[in-house]
């Protein structure tokens, strides 16, 4: 089958780097930094878009502004990338693993309720893959426990939960545009936030500790430099534009690969909430009880596909060492064994994309 390519661009991140590059601002301070800050918090329903350099250091920026550290403990879920859970151990506080649901991927309410200790001062709720973790609930555990609900949104600008966006529900939301995500530059992250306070400690953390309109050389917090460049924001920028389209393109296809393979018993795609149902689509994910050999039989195909996580966060060499709680996580082992995701590009394609794409997984799932 013929795989959509990913990254994509056209004249029109050129048009706005060459604008950049005209300029004499290609770093943090370029016009086009506060431009993207301004459209990703409207995408996201939010009073602040804070721009940095990728979408880990959001995640530290967000939980330093917090005041979460030494001492504390912050659930986070045993399936994610490992940034949900270093940026936890980079503040100093001590990553609490905690299982997922196995059929929406997300962080398992019950589960965290069952975790807190009087330690535990925020929870991290991943939306894996797109489609968001049950916000309702989270929310209403953080609110009984006096917690910081979190979200990394890494996957999911422009998902919705219950009509609000991703990013707008927690205290604050962050993101990433890394290559692989739904609007890129390579590298980038976003954080969002309705908390002025928050918004304004971040903003001094990303920015050296200075305060707005005060002078360059004035540094008021422990602060570095997380600065966006102007050039990442250009391409960015023209990303973004595309962003409502492509969602629309990855949600009809992923709807026409899900009802054309569904009578297939062993193959279960994500499940996804009524509540989630607006998404990126950021990964086609699925469980399967022969994953090895369809994951062979689809890469052989000419498809990329990813036997999942090899390991929950905690089987990572860094945390076997400690540093962590870890809380029984049933699902995610079962999980590292039979789930599998395809990346989002293969949802970009055209109806003959889309149709050879089934043919494929079908042919794969009845080979395993
Ligand atoms: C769930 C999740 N959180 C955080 C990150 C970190 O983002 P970045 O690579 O931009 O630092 C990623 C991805 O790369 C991710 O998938």
């Amino acid at each position: 089958m013929k795989v959509p390519k990913w990254p994509i661009a056209d004249g029109r991140e050129l048009e706005l780097l060459g604008e950049v590059l005209a300029s004499d601002r290609w770093g943090g301070y370029h016009p086009f930094v506060g431009q993207l800050e301004q459209s990703f918090a409207e995408l996201s329903r939010c009073r602040h878009g804070l721009a940095a350099v990728n979408g880990t250091v959001t995640l530290e920026m967000a939980l330093e502004a917090l005041g979460i550290g030494p001492g504390d403990e912050v659930i986070v879920p045993a399936i994610s990338f490992v940034s949900t859970a270093t940026a936890v151990s980079r503040v100093g506080a001590i990553p609490v693993f905690v299982d997922i649901e196995g059929d929406t991927f997300n962080i398992d309410p019950e589960r965290v309720r069952a975790a807190i200790s009087p330690r535990v001062k925020a929870v991290i709720a991943v939306h894996f893959g797109g489609p968001m973790a049950d916000m309702t609930r989270l929310a209403e555990i953080a609110r009984d426990h006096d917690l910081y609900l979190l979200e990394d949104a890494a996957h999911a600008a422009g998902s919705e939960w219950d009509g609000s966006r991703a990013g707008s529900i927690g205290v604050a939301g962050s993101f990433s545009f890394q290559n692989s995500k739904v609007i890129t530059a390579g590298e980038g992250g976003m954080l969002t936030t309705n908390n002025d306070s928050v918004s304004a400690s971040a903003r001094s953390i990303l920015d050296q500790g200075r305060k707005p309109n005060e002078g360059w050389f004035f540094h008021y917090e422990l602060g570095t430099n997380y600065r966006m460049t102007g050039l990442q924001a250009a391409v960015l920028i023209a990303q973004l534009e595309r962003l409502p389209h492509q969602n629309a393109i990855r949600a009809r296809n992923a709807d026409v690969v899900r009802r054309a393979l569904a009578d297939l018993p062993c193959l279960r795609f994500q499940h996804v909430p009524r509540a989630a149902s607006v998404h990126t689509n950021y990964l086609l994910l699925g469980r399967i009880p022969n994953r090895d050999r369809f994951h062979r039989e689809v890469t052989s195909r000419g498809v990329p596909c990813t036997p999942f996580y090899p390991h929950p966060l905690y089987g990572n060499p860094l945390y076997q060492r400690g540093g962590c709680r870890v809380e029984p996580c049933p699902v995610s082992e079962q999980c590292v064994r039979d789930a599998f995701w395809l990346p989002h590009r293969v949802l970009l394609g055209s109806e003959q994309d889309t149709a050879d794409l089934i043919e494929v997984l079908r042919g794969a799932a009845t080979a395993a």
